[in-house]
């Protein structure tokens, strides 16, 4: 495997990569890979002839209060799993590299980012479209990989690659979970046994909601109502948001229809965690 830190050195040995007409996967994360940034590394393993993984804690998509300097940075040991999965580059910039000395240009998407995640971490989604374009840019890869854990951010990031005119595929992968249920994220490690126990009450609440649809139930405002007191039933915690949404567009659903997101984000003693399934009712 291959670290490279500069995007221009990058950029050189990728090209020649590309004139071969080898296929490129590109996995782009944040470091402290857990088993679900494996499983997008394995699909991709198997789906690319030269992959590509990414580790930035991109500064961009942090608010000023939230937990850019607490973030688990695991090099060490990240480097040590790529190794393992047979990855041929790792792409690990300097964040002078990304965001030179005045950098000025951002990328915006002005709809989707609006909801959810977007509504209670203003900012965030300009963090994440700006940082993928760079790497959009520099990487040029034919398929990229990411979880539905962030699906809002999966959303925002086939349509950045439409409106822009990329030649990507975007390919979203399930979410991997704990044996708890818990959806896998390198923020579970600020949790004790204490708040892992109370985070159960997230999946709970998804599994209550696809429990009603399967029974026929399609009024949202009423599965949403079941799923608050569920969680408030089970542990004091702070509910950011409880959402039933169609999925493409991340518009508001009165009744159920087609394929549809429910997707919930607590904090947890200050610790903000989300999850979410898909749901395909039949119109
Ligand atoms: O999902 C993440 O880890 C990040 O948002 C991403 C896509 C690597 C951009 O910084």
């Amino acid at each position: 495997m291959i670290t490279i830190k500069s995007p221009q050195k990058a950029r050189q040995l990728i090209a020649k990569t590309k004139a071969k007409g080898l296929c490129l996967g590109f996995v782009p994360t944040m470091g402290a890979l857990h088993r679900g940034h494996l499983s997008l590394i394995r699909k991709a393993r198997a789906e690319s002839d030269f992959l590509i993984v990414s580790i930035f804690v991109n500064p961009l998509q942090f608010g000023p209060k939230e937990d850019f300097r607490k973030y688990p940075r695991k090099i060490k040991q990240d480097r040590a799993s790529l190794l393992k999965e047979g990855v041929d580059l790792l792409f690990f910039p300097e964040s002078a590299a990304i965001y030179p000395e005045g950098a000025s240009v951002f990328v915006y998407e002005d709809r989707l980012s609006k909801v959810l995640c977007g509504k209670s971490r203003p900012g965030h989604f300009k963090g994440v479209s700006t940082v993928l374009v760079k790497f959009f840019n520099i990487i040029n890869p034919d398929i990229a990989y990411f979880g539905q854990k962030d699906y809002q951010q999966g959303v925002i990031v086939k349509k950045l690659v439409a409106d822009l005119n990329y030649n990507i595929k975007i390919k979203i992968l399930p979410i991997i979970r704990e044996d708890d249920n818990l959806a896998m994220s390198s923020r579970n490690v600020y949790l004790d046994d204490k708040a892992r126990i109370k985070s159960r009450c997230i999946y709970q609440s998804l599994a209550l909601a696809r429990n009603l649809i399967r029974k026929g139930r399609r009024d949202t405002d009423k599965i949403i109502l079941e799923m608050t007191q569920l969680i408030r039933s089970k542990a004091r915690v702070k509910i950011d948001y409880i959402q039933i949404l169609d999925a493409n567009s991340l518009t508001k659903l009165n009744l159920i229809n087609g394929k549809t997101l429910i997707a919930v984000a607590i904090y947890i003693d200050n610790v903000r965690l989300i999850d979410n399934i898909i749901i395909n009712v039949k119109k």
